[in-house]
């Protein structure tokens, strides 16, 4: 089968659906794969790079959309000025369409391609299931988005994120509020943190604020009992008294920070207006609002989608292509996604697409499968709870032992160990027991350290107990002048060794420290 990659044809679109480097992948699955010349020039792809790649350059569209089998590109069909004809119409029987087909609004369109006998699969309906994370188009280009959202913020402020002390006074950090810690809200977290920004994030899901905090940012409670969680780990939309809360917040925040991020959605619904004209206006001149909304009505009462407006010295950013404005980047994401897309349908790797209907993926994305209307696709059944632990694990199973078998199996250790010395103090010389009883009772007392110690803190343990090794350095040293040369060349092999083993345990365990420390 023939793979296709059109130029996309919307307005400002520059990213493209394949890489040179992807469509050698997907080669690798035995198809033939065909590009439009010059579709990837806007990402920075250039056609010979494509040609090295194995893929042939096609000359025109109408040429493009009429081998392929199987057209894989960005955006929905649209009208197209070459072919002087709408994209969908091309789509006939036999040939399948790949795209961000948003099915929800296009009822029309699917009923006309179904007609034809053609297949569509929409990416945007790929279930967010653990199977399709390596397919999942929207994450990849929420992620993208975010990054994208603080650079816009960045371009529009005309301050440092970080702070800084020169020698001319001190620069206070800018700080930071992002508004729904999605995909999208985690990345901005992310970005701006790493610029120095002070950051801090609100979301209706409280289980976000582990993964807010771990980016080294500030989650804001709401002291307000609803839970934000709805099915299948998306929000639900919050009550009333809930979003007016949250806006109390918000106010209050506005009047703090200098750079808003918003990105607050409920999959299917329009974005909740989260930041008023008021607020805007209470902000410092200067400081910037990006709302990732805009395309679904935005966060912010005074956003203007694909625009940048100002209000009382307030930039707000509309923009709905932020991730077109990173089209090598994003094209590149893109690319591997609808790469492993095609390995999974591609189960012989013989170039031959397989629709198993009994795949979720599959039946998530399917709106028409040869003329039959697919959408929409049947809730997923939630997979089985798993079943409850038993409620007593024996020693046998590898379970942890009761502390009372522990306690027994402590005593019998030290009963043994106890014979043990004796034994050997009947036979052995009075100067080889003393050591031999410090030696028996180092043994315990290390055993007894390590054991009762959670394995996940055995390599900060040991770091530590490594830095104050030193009594073999003090032994060593010792028998530095010693009479026998074996006794001093060993000693000063035992003192460069263990000085490495101090030094290093040191060294280590302040590593350590600093991951859990926040800056
Ligand atoms: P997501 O569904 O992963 O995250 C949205 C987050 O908003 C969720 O964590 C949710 O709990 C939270 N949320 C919902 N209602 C809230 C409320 N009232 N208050 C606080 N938080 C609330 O979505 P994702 O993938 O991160 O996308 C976020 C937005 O970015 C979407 O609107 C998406 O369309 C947009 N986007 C914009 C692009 C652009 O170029 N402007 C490009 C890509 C995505």
């Amino acid at each position: 089968m023939i793979v296709g990659i059109p130029k996309e044809v919307t307005v400002n679109e520059k990213r493209v659906a394949c890489t040179p480097s992807e469509a050698r992948r997907i080669s690798g699955l035995g198809y033939a794969v065909l590009i439009e010349t010059g579709a990837g020039e806007s990402a920075g792809f250039s056609d010979p790079e494509y040609a090295k790649a194995g893929a042939e350059v096609c000359p025109d569209a109408r040429s493009l959309w009429d081998r392929s089998d199987i057209v894989c590109k960005i955006q929905p069909p649209g009208m197209h000025p070459e072919m002087d004809c709408h994209e969908s119409t091309r789509i006939r029987d036999g040939k399948t369409l790949i795209c961000l087909y948003e099915p929800a609004q296009r009822e029309e369109m699917t009923a006309e391609i179904a007609g034809t006998g053609g297949t569509v699969l929409a990416l945007d309906a790929i279930p967010r299931i653990s199977r399709a994370q390596k397919m999942d188009v929207l994450s990849s280009m929420a992620n993208i988005a975010g990054y994208r959202a603080v650079l816009e913020a960045g371009n529009h402020f005309g301050r440092f994120f970080t702070g800084q002390i020169t020698a001319a006074g001190k620069i206070a950090p800018a700080k930071v509020l992002v508004i729904g810690a999605g995909v999208a809200g985690l990345s901005a977290i992310g970005a701006a943190v790493s610029l120095g920004a002070i950051v801090r994030a609100f979301d209706t899901r409280p289980e976000v604020k582990d993964q807010i905090e771990s980016m080294n940012a500030e989650f804001l409670d709401l002291e307000f009992e609803e839970e934000g969680g709805g099915q299948g780990g998306y929000a639900k939309v919050m009550s009333d008294a809930f979003i007016e809360a949250e806006m109390a917040l918000f106010a209050e925040q506005a009047r703090e920070v200098d750079i808003i991020i918003t990105t607050a959605l409920i999959p299917g619904r329009p974005a909740p207006k989260l930041i008023t004209a008021e607020m805007v206006r209470s902000m410092r001149t200067g400081s910037v609002i990006v709302d990732l909304a805009a395309q679904q009505g935005g966060n912010c009462e005074l956003t203007v989608p694909d625009e940048v407006v100002c209000e009382n010295g307030v930039t707000i950013i509309g923009y709905t292509d932020l991730t077109s404005r990173m089209a090598n980047q994003a094209s590149t994401l893109y690319a591997a996604n609808i790469f492993h897309l095609l390995s999974d349908l591609t189960p012989g790797k013989d170039g031959n697409l397989v629709l198993d209907l009994e795949d979720d993926i599959v039946r998530g994305s399917a709106v028409v499968k040869r003329g039959e209307i697919l959408w929409p696709p049947p809730p997923i059944e939630p997979t089985a709870a798993a079943p409850a632990p038993a409620p007593e694990p024996s020693v046998a199973e590898g379970a942890v032992e009761p502390p009372r078998n522990r306690t027994l199996s402590t005593l019998i250790g030290l009963g043994m160990g106890t014979a043990l010395i004796l034994a050997v103090g009947s036979v052995a010389p009075a100067s080889f027991m003393t050591h031999f009883t410090v030696f028996v009772l180092a043994c315990f007392i290390g055993w007894q350290v390590i054991w009762n110690v959670t394995p996940a803190l055995h390599t900060p343990l040991m770091s530590v107990t490594n830095a104050i090794s030193g009594i073999i350095l003090i032994g060593a040293m010792l028998q530095v002048d010693a009479s026998s040369q074996l006794a001093v060349w060993l000693a000063i092999v035992a003192v460069t060794l263990a000085s490495i083993n101090v030094a290093g345990g040191f060294l280590v365990t302040q590593r350590m420290l600093r991951m859990f420390r926040k800056e």
